[in-house]
């Protein structure tokens, strides 16, 4: 597969066109960021972690029935895609109390739900990616009800996979968010990443943070922490 001209560079990863007008290559910095760009650092080998493990996650949740972008990983850090014009919606799902949920409301963190939630952002760094509901979604017309609807059920599918697959690992999934693309006839499959920068992952036995909180609050031991997450993932999967 032939890379060509770079397309787009975001905050953790650029983004290349390939020879095959439905393909494209992904490839993942070690660069992070919080607030919305305002905190910058580096996460030395984060690139690394986080391709293979998205990678391994997708084509776990692929076999499991959820349509995703992934096609194949070509290096430590570059994966191959399918090109999908992606839905300006950031979907959260959570499962414990924790980041803005528990500013939001006025909780502590740590609450076990009853049943998952999901939440909406609008994809937009200008306004800082502001909470929206579908009928918002709908009026901004980032998506019709039935892609809201198709969203939705893939989002709580993926949950209760993740959650279950974490699990095995000694690992609670408190919430994580999800990005969905178009491919070109219009199909709606899980696309960008699935890590421990866009995850909260806690130690089930000690709560430890085993994610991107860790820099988000300069906790320290953020290299430690990604190793450690891919550690329990490569023993399980
Ligand atoms: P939040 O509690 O800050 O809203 O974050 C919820 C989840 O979404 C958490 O697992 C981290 C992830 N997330 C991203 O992947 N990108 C973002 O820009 C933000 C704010 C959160």
């Amino acid at each position: 597969m032939e890379q060509k001209e770079q397309l787009y560079e975001g905050k953790a990863k650029k983004v290349f066109a390939t020879d095959d007008p439905e393909l494209l290559i992904v490839a993942y910095k070690d660069d992070a960021t919080a607030f919305n760009g305002l905190k910058k650092g580096t996460i030395v080998g984060k690139g690394v972690i986080n391709n293979k493990m998205s990678n391994r996650l997708m084509a776990m949740l692929e076999k499991n029935g959820i349509p995703t972008h992934y096609v194949r990983e070509l290096s430590d850090r570059e994966t191959l895609v399918k090109k999908v014009s992606i839905v300006p919606l950031e979907v959260i799902v959570r499962n414990i109390s924790a980041g803005s949920f528990a500013k939001h409301y006025g909780v502590e963190e740590g609450i076990v739900f009853d049943q998952p939630t999901v939440e909406y952002s609008y994809k937009n760094d200008a306004l800082g990616d502001p909470l929206l509901n579908t009928s918002h979604a709908l009026a901004l017309k980032l998506a019709t009800a039935e892609e809201i609807e198709t969203i939705r059920t893939y989002a709580l599918r993926v949950d209760e996979l993740l959650k279950a697959f974490w699990k095995t690992c000694g690992v609670t999934l408190v919430d994580f968010k999800l990005e969905f693309g178009r491919l070109s006839d219009g199909t709606i499959v899980l696309a960008d990443e699935i890590s421990p920068d866009t995850c909260r992952l806690w130690d089930a036995a000690t709560g430890e943070k085993l994610d991107k909180d860790r820099f988000r609050r300069d906790l320290g031991g953020v290299e430690e922490a990604y190793a450690e997450i891919m550690h329990r993932l490569e023993e399980h999967l």
